[in-house]
């Protein structure tokens, strides 16, 4: 028992030394910053009661011409403008560097004078500047292949969240989905302005919601013009168009023929052959999908159009015509009777003569 308070006492009174004597104390001893941010180095120092600190700086540990060197900040041009000693003259050291370059990463000591002694840190920081690098594997995917992203840095640093095109992106690993094409970059969680460069994803896939557009919708007259456009959403573009029809009069059989290839399907002047079904075909590098099917109707045939023209011109024509001829014999009965007399009289004459 005794024993074991000598120990605490003992352990005790080492603490107090040390915290009453010199010292200085880095929290974090490798720190990692980014490229372009700002890095603080928290410090404290301690020194013996009743003396009065003159004197703070910071160095950079430097290899010049073979020889380990350290240099103060202040002596350097780089850190112009860029190093803040945000400490005091008490017991606080705190240094911060803006503005990051890669040049910064090295070794960092604190020193400090009073009156009487100049006391210089034991440890040194050593710092580290990295980038973010985003890199998606694979590149380029069929929509359903999985995808990878990686936060690529030199050491290590807080967590990452990523983003595509602006928006979060919840998973580092996923299932391809056709609207997860685009420009992914990673960043520092809680410090969203530190990003990586964006790194492109290409999903592609066969043509989706595959359409026919028609230039003039509704039945058709013959011999107008129509073009029929297949349209479809495909990556890559759908590169390679088939057209199929099949006549409605062919008793319901639903083989289609073949008509054409291209993706706009002109017909210059529409016959009562062109009615049935049309459906395109949009075929990309990944594969191919049909469109619903179209039907074209057209106006009544050529021929109950001339049936129909027949018989109402020959309608007007007995509505006109009848009165006429109904005058005309009514007129015609009387002359005649006129004429029978007077060749009567003709007769007689001849008779008397
Ligand atoms: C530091 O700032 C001063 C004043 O703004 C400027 O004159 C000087 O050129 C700057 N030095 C560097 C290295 O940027
Ligand atoms: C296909 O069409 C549907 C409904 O119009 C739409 O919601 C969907 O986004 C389209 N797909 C693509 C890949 O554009
Ligand atoms: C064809 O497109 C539809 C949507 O437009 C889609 O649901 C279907 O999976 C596609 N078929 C193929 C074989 O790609
Ligand atoms: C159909 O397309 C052709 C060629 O592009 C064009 O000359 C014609 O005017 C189009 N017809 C209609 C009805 O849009
Ligand atoms: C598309 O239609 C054509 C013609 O009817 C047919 O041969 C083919 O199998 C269809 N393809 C798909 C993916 O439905």
């Amino acid at each position: 028992m005794k024993k074991m308070i000598t120990m605490l006492v003992l352990l005790i009174m080492k603490e107090g030394t040390e915290s009453s004597g010199w010292s200085v104390t880095f929290e974090n001893l490798n720190p990692c910053a980014l490229k372009g941010s700002s890095v603080e180095f928290r410090c404290s120092y301690n020194y013996r009661d009743g003396e009065t600190v003159k004197n703070t700086s910071w160095y950079k540990g430097d290899l010049k011409d073979g020889i380990w060197k350290r240099v103060d900040l202040s002596d350097l041009p780089s850190y112009e403008n860029r190093s803040e000693y945000v400490g005091d003259q008490q017991h606080d050291c705190s240094l911060v560097i803006h503005d990051l370059l890669y040049s910064d990463s090295g070794y960092y000591y604190f020193r400090f004078d009073t009156k009487t002694y100049g006391w210089r840190s034991r440890k040194s920081v050593y710092l580290s500047v990295t980038e973010l690098n985003a890199s998606v594997s694979p590149k380029r995917v069929r929509a359903g292949d999985n995808v990878t992203l990686e936060c690529r840095t030199s050491c290590h640093l807080s967590s990452t969240v990523w983003f595509r095109d602006g928006h979060p992106v919840a998973k580092p690993e996923f299932r391809a989905r056709v609207e997860d094409s685009g420009h992914y970059l990673c960043a520092l969680q809680g410090q969203e302005s530190e990003q990586s460069d964006p790194v492109a994803l290409d999903v592609q896939y066969p043509p989706l919601n595959v359409s026919i557009e028609v230039s003039h919708p509704g039945p058709l007259a013959e011999g107008s013009s129509v073009n029929l456009t297949c349209s479809s959403v495909a990556n890559p573009a759908a590169d390679s168009y088939t057209w199929y029809m099949s006549n409605v009069s062919s008793s319901g059989s639903s083989s289609m023929l073949q008509v054409g290839s291209g993706q706009v399907l002109s017909l210059p002047s529409v016959e009562a052959s062109h009615a049935g079904l049309y459906l395109c075909q949009a075929r990309n590098s990944v594969g191919e999908n049909n469109s619903t099917e179209w039907l074209m109707t057209l106006y009544q045939t050529d021929n109950s159009r001339f049936i129909l023209l027949v018989s109402t011109g020959v309608k007007v024509v007995i509505v006109l015509l009848l009165p006429l001829v109904i005058i005309w014999v009514w007129r015609k009965r009387p002359n005649s009777a006129v004429d029978e007399k007077e060749h009567s009289h003709d007769y007689e004459n001849i008779r008397r003569g």
